[in-house]
């Protein structure tokens, strides 16, 4: 499967309302969402044949969307409907779910008033987001030129495409040094998340992560917060300079794709993955698997 590109794959990719042969999942070259960038997506997992956390996914692509001012035409209760019937279609259990809404082509220039909206949603298998054994002795992180803007110049709470132009530019950089990824200091200088996911360090048996306040505060991320509280660990949420970097003995980022992934570098710094950053990856791991009967029946339903 990943030797294949992701224009030309088997099944379907559900586009509009209709299950549409994958190959055939096109649009025009002249859409509102490629020249403006006006689109939202979001990133979700599915274990064991449920999506985790899928509303909570949804509701955010549905506020990405009103953010950048357009209203997707389907309510979340058909979006998270249309994954799971894609799921089942695609006969997946264990994969990546990408929902995209865009602008199409009504109107060409900035003003989009009337342009139409489209939602497409595709899924796929994909197993980890970093190579697996490196993810055990912790990634590199390369430090990235490019900073998380300030809130008055960027939508910085939608997940929308455009945020991400910043975030391919430095993770090319950090790949061609030989990093994983890269950390992204925010408009102020202080420490604000990887290209992807957001970030935890360690100190003293204390966990301490950024403030969320220009840009996105992970599913994921609200999810380490909740198991580190069940484990009774002390939690700080503040903003993080960038010289308080070498005092900092464990790190970890964390997003639907990364899960909980332990970092071993940050340009000249160096972490020790230990106790609590493990502790939270096999917690995390734990908390994604179809819990209930109503998810084991969704899930036997996939087959
Ligand atoms: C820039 C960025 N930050 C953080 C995250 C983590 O978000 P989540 O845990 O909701 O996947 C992601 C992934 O979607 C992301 O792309």
């Amino acid at each position: 499967m990943s030797s294949l590109t992701f224009d030309n794959r088997p099944g379907v990719i559900w586009y509009d309302g209709e299950m549409v042969p994958w190959a055939d999942a096109k649009l025009h070259v002249l859409s509102h969402g490629l020249h403006y960038g006006s689109g939202v997506f979001e990133g979700e997992r599915a274990y064991g044949g449920v999506v985790f956390k899928l509303d909570e996914h949804t509701r955010r692509l549905h506020e990405s969307a009103r953010i950048l001012d357009f209203e997707i035409p389907y309510s979340v209760e058909e979006i998270n409907a249309a994954c799971n019937a894609l799921l089942a279609e695609q006969g997946l259990k264990d994969a990546y779910v990408r929902p995209i809404a865009w602008r199409g082509s009504e109107m060409m220039g900035v003003s989009a008033q009337h342009n139409r909206i489209h939602l497409a949603i595709a899924v796929w298998e994909w197993p980890s987001y970093f190579d697996p054994a490196q993810r055990l002795k912790g990634i590199r992180l390369d430090i990235a030129e490019y900073r998380r803007p300030d809130p008055r110049t960027a939508p910085c709470k939608s997940k929308a495409t455009g945020l991400y132009m910043i975030c391919t530019i430095s993770k090319h950089a950090a790949e061609r040094k030989g990093y994983a990824d890269a950390l992204m200091f925010d408009w102020r200088g202080y420490v604000a998340e990887a290209t992807g996911a957001n970030v935890f360090f360690v100190k003293d048996g204390v966990l301490h992560t950024p403030t969320p306040d220009c840009f996105l505060d992970g599913i994921t991320r609200r999810t380490v917060i909740e198991l580190s509280r069940r484990r009774g660990y002390e939690l700080v949420e503040r903003h993080i300079k960038a010289e308080e970097l070498s005092t900092f003995s464990e790190c970890f980022i964390c997003g639907t794709a990364a899960e909980v992934t332990p970092v071993s570098e940050i340009g000249p710094h160096r972490f020790t993955p230990g106790e609590i950053t493990f502790n939270l990856m096999n917690d995390y791991l734990a908390e994604v698997q179809p819990k209930s009967a109503a998810h084991k029946q969704m899930a036997a339903a996939i087959g």
